[in-house]
């Protein structure tokens, strides 16, 4: 397992430097598959950051309880404090975990079952051989038609986009080192450990020349 990286000390200008830098775009990827979601009972969470997703799907969903994960403490505080501004119910809702996502999911009980999880640009914080297990560990405690909702940055396969995807996501990664200590150089691939773990895509839609995706995965 690789060293755990620290995002307290950006928890505070998160929002401000996402803003500054790709606007709303990342937002409008965590929310867009938001509506497929009203149904879902029960959620783990892992690496939401400041809480901004999970803010819209406590007050859009009156009824779905929440695990959320985060090593960082600040980010934890900061998710609380928008989901309880969001909707009156989700101090009873949303119980938070501080916590080594890659750790937790190991430590499940085996009778725990969620029918939706969510990793919003958490995976690529991942290296390939954490994500695969990770996966696997998650795999006993998927609902029956469980959904996985995820984002992430992609490098495009068209010629023009390519190389401007593969400069953003290296330079992404460089800022990340500085800022958290986060090791990961590259972004791992999902796709093969989802459909071994009997996922399939149900809903793909890609921002920014395809630079960005949000996938919406279901268990078969
Ligand atoms: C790149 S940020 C993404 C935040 C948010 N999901 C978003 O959409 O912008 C990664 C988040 O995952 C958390 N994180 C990183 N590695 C983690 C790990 N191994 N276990 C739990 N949380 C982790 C960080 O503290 C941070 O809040």
């Amino acid at each position: 397992m690789s060293a755990q990286p620290n995002f307290d000390r950006i928890a505070k200008p998160y929002q401000f430097l996402e803003y500054l830098t790709l606007g709303s775009t990342l937002q409008r990827c965590r929310t867009h598959h938001l509506p497929a979601l009203l149904q879902q009972k029960s959620a783990l969470v892992l690496g939401d950051g400041d809480g901004r997703f999970l803010a819209q799907l406590l007050s859009s969903n009156p009824e779905i309880r929440v695990d959320a994960i985060d090593t960082s403490r600040t980010m934890l505080d900061l998710l609380e404090a928008r989901c309880k501004a969001a909707s009156p119910t989700a101090a009873a809702r949303l119980t938070t975990h501080q916590a080594d996502a890659r750790r937790f999911v190991q430590n499940l009980s085996p009778d725990k079952h969620y029918d939706l999880i969510v990793t919003h640009f958490f995976l690529d914080c991942l290296t390939q051989p954490d994500l695969e297990a990770l996966i696997q560990a998650i795999n006993p405690h998927l609902a029956p038609n469980a959904l996985w909702l995820l984002s992430d940055f992609r490098i495009p396969t068209r010629r023009l986009t390519r190389p401007l995807a593969q400069t953003a996501v290296r330079s992404l990664y460089f800022a990340f080192r500085l800022l958290t200590g986060l090791r990961t150089t590259r972004l791992p691939g999902y796709t093969v450990a989802l459909t071994a773990a009997h996922l399939v895509p149900v809903a793909v839609h890609h921002r920014l020349s395809g630079i960005l995706t949000t996938e919406l995965w279901q268990v078969t």
